[in-house]
């Protein structure tokens, strides 16, 4: 299969193409990266060619914005696309509260502008990264996990451009025949096992990151926030999947629908929750650096408690991780912003 990814200069995708690349699988021929590097990063592509090459297989990166449509287009007639994975998008919460139409634009225009031309040029298969934030919160009680028919409510311009999204695949599916994957990520995190690659973006505001960050001093505190919800240490309860077995949860899920002709939403988490306090301890533990955190009032729209029923994912593609262990997470999520501080790439 020849395979489309925007985005995949970005945190996750860049962990799907290599996941892809090191599989070495003849299911796919030719992996081509469309990216503006607005948060992507350059390092991390050059690392994928380097991938690529160590394993014979065929990678082409493109400096391009997903709403040029010419362009994409020359792409598209010159690949013969039979995928493609869509991860580009804008996804800082506060920012779509604060500038939504860069988000209606980014993510939705642009989705819709993709699907188009996928349509018009025959792909089969259309991966769309989606979140798991857009669940309801109501009536949740500790202890709930959320399936993937479990209610949905965005409370923020991001999530709501996502929950638009899907819909809109799923309606062009049902009009056009494309198939589609959709997967709700719950709260990624970590990096590449071996160390080659992870997440570069500058103002990342993921808790793994900014934990990781102070610990090595980049950051001189880290703010908990919110210290009073109804979970058992009062602080929110979040489920961590590791960015490498997401990158897994990938490849199973396509070649599922590629194999039954179908499409199909999953849900992307462990199904185990682990509270913030419980991350930042760990990072201490882990690093033995008693980093300086402070406490701090809630965030308007954080739900208490997010943590995914992912039964779907495990049973019907056969979806098995192998880093289910929040220390694990811990480590590789520290050593990759080592490595950043080193390499003078990614600081806030
Ligand atoms: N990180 C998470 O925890 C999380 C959770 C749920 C969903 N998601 C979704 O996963 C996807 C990837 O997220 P990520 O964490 O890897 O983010 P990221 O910012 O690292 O990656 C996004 C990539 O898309 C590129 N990009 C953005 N707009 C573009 C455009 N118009 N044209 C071309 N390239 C463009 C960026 O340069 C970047 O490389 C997003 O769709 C996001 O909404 C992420």
């Amino acid at each position: 299969m020849n395979v489309l990814v925007t985005g995949g200069a970005g945190y996750i995708a860049s962990h799907v193409i290599k996941y892809i690349l090191v599989g070495k699988s003849n299911n796919f021929s030719q992996i081509v990266v469309l990216d503006n590097l607005s948060t992507g990063s350059k390092y991390i592509t050059d690392e994928l060619h380097k991938i690529a090459s160590e394993n014979d297989m065929k990678f082409k990166f493109y400096l391009g914005d997903v709403s040029d449509i010419d362009f994409v287009e020359s792409l598209l007639d010159e690949y013969q696309f039979d995928v493609i994975m869509h991860f580009a998008a804008s996804l800082i919460v506060p920012e779509s509260v604060a500038d939504p139409l860069k988000y209606y634009y980014n993510n939705v225009v642009n989705t819709i502008r993709l699907l188009d031309l996928a349509i018009k040029h025959k792909v089969k298969y259309f991966l769309f990264s989606s979140t798991a934030s857009q669940y309801s919160n109501e009536n949740v009680k500790y202890g709930d996990k959320f399936s993937e028919d479990h209610p949905i409510n965005p409370v923020n311009p991001y999530a709501r451009t996502k929950n638009m999204c899907e819909n809109i695949i799923r309606d062009c599916s049902n009009a056009y025949g494309i198939k589609y994957v959709i997967l709700r990520y719950f709260n990624v995190a970590g990096a590449d096992i071996e160390n080659r690659i992870g997440q570069s973006t500058p103002n990342s505001t993921h808790l793994m990151k900014v934990a990781a960050q102070t610990a090595l001093g980049i950051r001189d505190k880290l703010t908990i926030f919110g210290t009073d919800y109804p979970t058992p240490d009062g602080t929110c309860i979040r489920d961590y999947i590791h960015v490498d077995d997401l990158a897994s949860a990938h490849v199973c899920a396509l070649n599922y629908v590629v194999k039954y002709n179908s499409s199909e939403l999953f849900n992307c988490g462990y199904g185990k929750g682990y509270s913030v306090k419980q991350v930042v301890d760990t990072m201490k533990a882990f690093t033995g650096i008693d980093f300086l955190v402070e406490y701090g009032e809630r965030r308007a729209g954080d739900p208490a408690y997010l943590v995914a029923d992912s039964t779907k994912l495990k049973s019907l593609v056969g979806w098995k991780p192998k880093y289910d262990d929040i220390s694990i997470i811990c480590k590789s999520a520290y050593d990759w912003e080592r490595k950043l501080l080193d390499l003078k790439l990614g600081n806030p």
